[in-house]
């Protein structure tokens, strides 16, 4: 059986003069698999830094919550992130975390409760580009304020109008008297951010063929995986890094035995953007979406920024 969306969304971005996949299809299990490495490996700073900034300053971010307070995280996959904050929290009404993949959410929820025993935990499935309904969980737990939590810099693979929407639907979310804790990465040496999406250990390269393999595996594709080149390339003119990859020849593939696609050799798709922001640039976007920018931390080398908003 064939996703027919699926299809309809490969067909459509490869018909297009520069050609595209959407980076939503990164994500199956082995796709996530990888992204944990990623993670993790040396070449990629962002993960390890903004940590660490985290545990530096989770005394200044627990003391924004109290007893009648819920913490949202939206995305919040294996929770290691706002576990640094529930080690540190002295109350909170409830932890609410969502996140898309419902079997990985409930994992995650149930180490989170055995860590934190006395911090109540509801996992909310759900994509988070849809509306998060917080409303049965208010009376249960006494909730008076929202605060929610978005860190990995995930703000950064928006564009710039779903940025803003997005902005928009956290206020919304957080209520009038709430707030947003938000980790976004920064703009840096153009080295530093290169090298971290072109990890020596070919683990983003794999990440993004991942797509193409996927393609062959649920769309009967027949992409040689072999003749496509990753290749990150930050666009200093948008702050952004532009995720590739590169026909290394020219060649045609075809797709669910009907569509045919050429390339020529260096041809691209584009598969995934991740702007960078300068505190000025954020700091602009947030108070367009209606925030306040309370505060905000940063690494020694100011490579990463968490935000708080009201
Ligand atoms: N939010 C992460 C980032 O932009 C996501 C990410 C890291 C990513 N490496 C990637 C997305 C490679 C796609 C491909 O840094």
């Amino acid at each position: 059986m064939i996703d027919n969306t699926f299809l309809q969304d490969v067909v459509l971005g490869l018909s297009t003069p520069q050609k595209t996949l959407p980076c939503k299809y990164f994500y199956d299990e082995y796709g996530s698999e990888i992204f944990e490495k990623i993670c993790l490996c040396q070449d990629y700073y962002v993960t390890r830094t903004e940590t660490a900034l985290l545990q530096d300053i989770a005394v200044e971010l627990t003391a924004l919550l109290d007893g009648s307070t819920a913490l949202i995280e939206p995305g919040a996959g294996a929770m290691h992130k706002a576990s640094l904050l529930l080690a540190k929290t002295p109350a909170l009404a409830v932890y609410l975390p969502t996140d898309i993949s419902a079997d990985f959410l409930k994992n995650a929820a149930q180490r989170v409760a055995q860590n934190f025993p006395n911090i109540p935990i509801e996992p909310i499935s759900g994509d988070f580009t849809q509306e998060i309904d917080v409303s049965a969980m208010v009376e249960k737990y006494n909730i008076k304020r929202r605060m929610v939590f978005f860190p990995g810099s995930t703000f950064g693979n928006f564009n710039k109008s779903y940025g803003l929407e997005f902005l928009h639907k956290m206020r919304l979310l957080a209520g009038d008297n709430g707030g947003l804790i938000i980790g976004i990465d920064a703009v840096k040496p153009v080295d530093v951010l290169e090298r971290a999406y072109n990890d020596t250990e070919g683990l983003t390269a794999d990440f993004n063929k991942n797509i193409l393999q996927r393609i062959n595996q649920e769309l009967q594709g027949d992409f040689d995986l072999d003749n496509f080149t990753h290749r990150a390339i930050f666009n200093e003119h948008k702050s952004r890094i532009e995720m590739n990859l590169f026909s290394d020849i020219a060649q045609k593939v075809t797709i669910a035995g009907g569509h045919e696609f050429s390339f020529a050799k260096d041809e691209f798709i584009h598969t995934e953007n991740s702007y960078k922001y300068t505190p000025e640039k954020f700091a602009e976007i947030a108070s367009q979406a209606g925030f306040t920018l309370q505060k905000y931390w940063s690494d020694p080398q100011n490579y990463f920024y968490v935000y708080y908003l009201s």
